[in-house]
Order: structure tokens, then sequence, then C-alpha cells
């Protein structure tokens, strides 16, 4: 590969198929959320194995409709790692309620519930655990943690469509899952999501939630509140074709996965995250831990590869900053010691370029990049 070629680190897998699936909606002149949607619908619930589920607009907004359809709000408190993308906690404020962050593991920077004396207060209703880069946070754990302290789980699971715990689907362990199909995700309907749940009455609420506090459309009388929180059916078709290839774009990942760890194996200041005991992942990054990252960072760019940090810690973003009052109000606090891992995770982590059409010459450039760094 020449020097002057670009590796980005992500680049959506679609083509020909998809865009007959959209020419489809058009030909049968249903672009609205429609049959397509119903039977995308169908097809994650099979998938998933969950019983109930509901399409969402974005994977932040499937979050906040697993919030509202639980009746958490104002008042309540919600457990969210520190370690994730913002919208993890955002929409529990969209929700009315207060994220408690909570520090991470060092080996695959999932939620770690082992240090909680002061995380839990009257007012926490929920524990949000989020599967990151492909792999699951401690499901056991998580489990026995809510069942100690009498918390619904809700899953921010945008990460991991395909991803299992002891052979169970992620998202299908609490109250409510929740998924994204943005166009850096597992599959992609562009922008969308997913809500998933095993209770009939939280499907219930999430339908009237979803569709203007009404079951069906055409009626003009609400019996509850509501928004529209529909899709398209140009989504649902892309998404149709998408999950037709989720096996393939499994295979691909972990083979890139693969790749980067025998290149890269020889290179003391580099480690790769660990795999959670039990799950079986699919690389939704590629995350490494490495020594002077900043200076890595770097060169990576000047060679024309784009690599991503890992999060912001949750509790430094200028964002949250006005919750610090809240906190030690609570006997909790915003500084780094609190949360030692997730920071660490930020100043030695960084994702490589991994998606489906990534090529074994632009892997290997990639690690000749590093090698050359570290040599
Ligand atoms: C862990 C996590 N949660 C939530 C979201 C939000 O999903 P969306 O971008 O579809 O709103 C993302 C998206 O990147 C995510 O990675």
């Amino acid at each position: 590969m020449s020097s002057n070629e670009k590796v980005p680190q992500f680049m959506p897998w679609v083509g020909e198929e998809e865009y007959g699936a959209i020419a489809e909606c058009f030909e049968n002149n249903w672009i609205t959320e429609g049959p397509k949607s119903k039977e995308f619908l169908k097809k994650l619930l099979d998938l998933i194995g969950a019983r109930y589920g509901v399409l969402a607009p974005n994977g932040t907004l499937a979050i906040y409709m697993a919030l509202k359809a639980n009746d958490i709000g104002p008042g309540d408190e919600v457990i969210v790692p520190d370690f994730t993308f913002i919208a993890s906690a955002s929409a529990v404020i969209m929700a009315g309620a207060r994220p408690i962050f909570n520090d991470v593991n060092k080996q695959n920077f999932q939620i770690d519930l082992s240090n909680t004396e002061k995380l839990v207060s009257p007012k926490t209703k929920a524990v949000m655990p989020v599967h990151i880069y492909g792999t699951i946070a401690d499901m056991d754990m998580v489990s026995a943690f809510a069942e100690r302290y009498g918390l619904m789980i809700i899953e921010d699971a945008a990460q991991a469509l395909g991803v299992h715990y002891k052979g169970r689907h992620a998202g299908t362990f609490g109250k409510a899952g929740t998924f994204s199909f943005f166009a850096d995700k597992t599959i992609t309907t562009a922008e969308g999501g997913l809500v998933t749940t095993n209770d009939e009455n939280v499907y219930q609420r999430l339908l009237y939630l979803r569709n203007q506090g009404r079951t069906k459309g055409g009626s003009f009388v609400h019996p509850e509140l509501g928004f529209n929180f529909r899709i398209t059916d140009l989504q649902s078709a892309i998404g149709i074709i998408q999950l037709g290839k989720l096996e393939q774009i499994k295979q691909r990942k972990l083979n890139i996965l693969k790749r980067y760890q025998d290149n890269l194996s020889s290179i003391r200041q580099v480690s790769f995250l660990k795999d959670t005991p039990g799950a079986e992942r699919i690389p939704f990054r590629v995350g490494i831990l490495c020594d002077n990252s900043q200076s890595l960072l770097k060169h990576l760019q000047n060679s024309g590869i784009e690599p991503r940090t890992f999060f912001y810690p949750l509790h430094k973003q200028p964002a949250f900053s006005y919750l610090s009052e809240e906190y030690k109000k609570r006997g909790l606090n915003m500084n780094d010691d609190a949360y030692p891992n997730s920071v660490f995770g930020f100043d030695h982590g960084i994702c490589l370029p991994t998606f489906p059409a990534l090529s074994e010459n632009n892997i290997d450039y990639v690690c000749n990049c590093i090698q050359n760094f570290y040599a």
C-alpha cells in the first residue's frame, strides 16, 4: 500500500443489494413504517430471542424509550459506566433521571460493580450495563448486583448485536435492551434503533410512547401521552439486507481482530482488550492499550490512518460538570481518583480501523506503522 492511501476508521458495508431494497419500497409506494419494518423487527426478535420489541429512530432514543417505558424519570438514579459513549448517560438525563457514573474494569472496560458501597441510594432504580467494543459485561455479576439491591437492568447493547453471554443474546437480561443501527454499528440502517423486552406491560408502554400515545395510526383519540419515535420502511429495507449479512460481518470482523493480534503479538508495548469469560463476541472495534498512545495516534494519522481514542470518561465530560455538586451531596465525587480504570483507558487506548471491507493489506499497513513507531 502506498503511503498516500488512506485507511479510514470505519466505512459502512452497503451496496447494490441495499440500494435494490430501497428501490423496492419506491416500487411498492410504501416508504413510511410498514411491511418492511414489520419484517425487519420480526427477524431481529428471532435473532435476539426477545419476546417483544419496537424499532426506534436511533440508539439514543431507544435508551430513552426503554427508561420511560419502565417509569424511570425525575427523582430516580441510574448507574451508568463511566466509560461509554455519552448517549448512554444523556438519555438518562433526557428521561429526567440522574446518571451515577461507575468505574469499569481494566481488562475490557465493561462495568465493574465490585466496589459499590456508595453507589446505591434509595433513589437508585436501575443499572445500565453498556456492552462495549463487541464483547459484553459480566452479566452474572450485573444480575447478582441488580437482585441484591432490587434494581432493574436496562442494557445499552448499541454495539452488541449478535453478541452473547453464556449462550444468551445481549439485551435480554433485564427489563429492556437497546440497540443502535447507526452507520458504524454491526449492521446499519443509516440511523435506527431497537428496544427489546420480555415484559408485556413494558411493551405496551413502548407502543404508546413511540406512536403518539395510541397503538394504531389513523385514530385521533390518544389514550396516553406519546411522541413520534417511528422509523421508515426505507431504513428497514436496508436493515433486512444487512441482517442477512450478519454472519459474514461477524466472520470478517473476527478475521480482522485475529490478523491484528497475530501481526502485533511481538510488540510488548501493545496489548489487546480481553473477551469477557462466557462471551461470544463480534469485534465492534479493535481496541489496543499501548504505551505513548498520544504520539502513536499522531504517527498513525501522519501515515494516512484514522485511529480513534477510547471514550472520554463521562465524569470528565464538560457537558456533565454541572452534576458535580449533586454528586458531592450524595457523598460521591467526580474526580479522576474515583474512576482510575476509565481514565487509564482514555490515556492508553486506541481503536484501530475495523470494518467489514477492511483489506488484509490495510491491516498489515496499520501494523507496520505501529511496528515502525516502537522500533
Ligand atoms: C454504547 C452506545 N450507546 C448509545 C449509542 C447511541 O446510538 P445512536 O448513535 O444510534 O443514537 C451509541 C452510538 O454510538 C453507542 O455506542
